[in-house]
Formats: C-alpha cells, sequence, structure tokens
C-alpha cells in the first residue's frame, strides 16, 4: 500500500483515536495522536502551576519540554521530558484544561511543526483537530468523525465503567459540550470539517464499520 497521510478529526470522545489507531495497524502506517501532545504540555503547565492564560509562558514551557509518543506496537507511552505520563494525561484535570493551553497560537505554531515533521515521510494517520485543514492541509486521505454528544458521553462512561471508574454522564455530557465549544470557536486553527474531507456519523455505526469505510477510501486513493 502507498505510504500516503490519512488526516482524522473531530469533535471530543467522537472515537477518533480508536479508529485511527486500529487503521494504521492495517495499513502499517504510523499512528499520531496529537492531542496527546496538547495534554502532556497541559500537564506540565498544571504540574509547575503556569497561568493557562499566559500563552508566551506556555511557549517557553513547551520548548523545554520533550514530548515522545512512542509507536502502537512498542507500546504506545506518551513521555514527557522522559517521565511516564500516559495514564495522568487522560484524567480529568488535564482533560478539562487543554482546551485552554490548545487555543494559544505560540504553543500551536510549534507544535504543528513538530507533527509536520512527523509526517514528512508519508504513511502517518494523524488524529486532533485540525489536521485537515491545518497540519496535513495535502492529506490524501481526510475523515471528518462526529457522533451526538449524548452517543459521545456515553461511550466515554462505559469506557470507564470498564476502567474501574464511576463518572456522572449528565457531567460528562457537559464536559465534552464545553470542550467542543472552546475548540470550535478558538481563533486559531477551530476544530472545523475540512471542505475536502469526508464526514463520517459514527452515532450508529461499529468500530468496525467505521474503520472498513476509512479502509475504502485509503484504498481508493493509494
Ligand atoms: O484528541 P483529544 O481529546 O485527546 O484532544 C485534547 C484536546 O487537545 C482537544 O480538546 C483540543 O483542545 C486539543 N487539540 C487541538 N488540536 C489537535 C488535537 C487536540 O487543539 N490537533
Amino acid at each position: 500500500m502507498k505510504k500516503i497521510n490519512v488526516a482524522i478529526d473531530g469533535p471530543a470522545a467522537a472515537g477518533k483515536s480508536t479508529v485511527a489507531k486500529r487503521v494504521a495497524e492495517k495499513c502499517s502506517f504510523i499512528y499520531i495522536d496529537t492531542g496527546a501532545m496538547y495534554r502532556a504540555l497541559t500537564y506540565k503547565a498544571l504540574e509547575q502551576k503556569i497561568d493557562l492564560e499566559d500563552g508566551p509562558k506556555l511557549v517557553d514551557l513547551l520548548l523545554q519540554t520533550k514530548i515522545e509518543l512512542e509507536p502502537a506496537d512498542k507500546g504506545g507511552k506518551v513521555l514527557v521530558n522522559g517521565e511516564d505520563v500516559t495514564k495522568e494525561i487522560r484524567e480529568n484535570d488535564v482533560t478539562n484544561h487543554v482546551s485552554i493551553v490548545s487555543k494559544h497560537s505560540g504553543v500551536r505554531k510549534l507544535l504543528v511543526e513538530r507533527q509536520q515533521q512527523l509526517s514528512r515521510q508519508g504513511g502517518v494517520v494523524m488524529d486532533g483537530r485540525d489536521i485537515g485543514t491545518h497540519v496535513l492541509p495535502n492529506a490524501e486521505v481526510k475523515v471528518f468523525m462526529v457522533a451526538s454528544v449524548e452517543e459521545r458521553a456515553k461511550r466515554r462512561f462505559e469506557e470507564n465503567l470498564q476502567k474501574g471508574i464511576q463518572t456522572d454522564l449528565e457531567k460528562l455530557k457537559e464536559e465534552i459540550s464545553l470542550r467542543d465549544k472552546l475548540d470550535s470557536e478558538r481563533e486559531v486553527a477551530p476544530l472545523q470539517k475540512a471542505i475536502d474531507a469526508v464526514e463520517i456519523d459514527t452515532t450508529s455505526l461499529s468500530i468496525d464499520e467505521v474503520i472498513a469505510k476509512i479502509i475504502e477510501l485509503i484504498e481508493e486513493r493509494s
């Protein structure tokens, strides 16, 4: 299969990372979770009690922060300056603050550069909010995954239950809606469907059905 680039965007908890990881595995492409980069910086900023509204301070912090994403087949860990933060970056505190950190243009500029560097060789499946519109505008396949907020909250609720974490479904719904609002209304690279992206509504589709649709697009275009 030709080493093309695949951009997968969409709102919070739409199942992008699960699907992107499996698509990458099937095509022997590299999966890149850009959200993990914004989360890693947010984790560091919270740890150092940096004002999340202070863009230049966050940029300084980012310049001193080495973020490594291990390939999925090597464990898929997220390391920050060598520290394994895979679990920590998924915790509520990070999740509920990451959209503030990611709105700053300086932060985005640096992370987008890193993301573009990682995809230079092609053969990448990258998920995020601005991949099809800004990071990989020339990606051969662009997908915009959507699902109702009820369905996304329900999936996250069940995922948490399986991990033994009890959550409040209504609160999850509110948190997901707020994150979507912040990500869609920010000035720099807001969450938006690229004009040439194929929208997939996953509300009533299984993960396997979504994967099959994306593989079909990859086969068509490679
Ligand atoms: O994909 P995930 O939910 O882990 O992303 C966490 C947050 O990181 C998003 O809510 C968004 O604020 C930010 N993000 C972004 N651009 C990306 C990926 C994530 O702004 N390409």
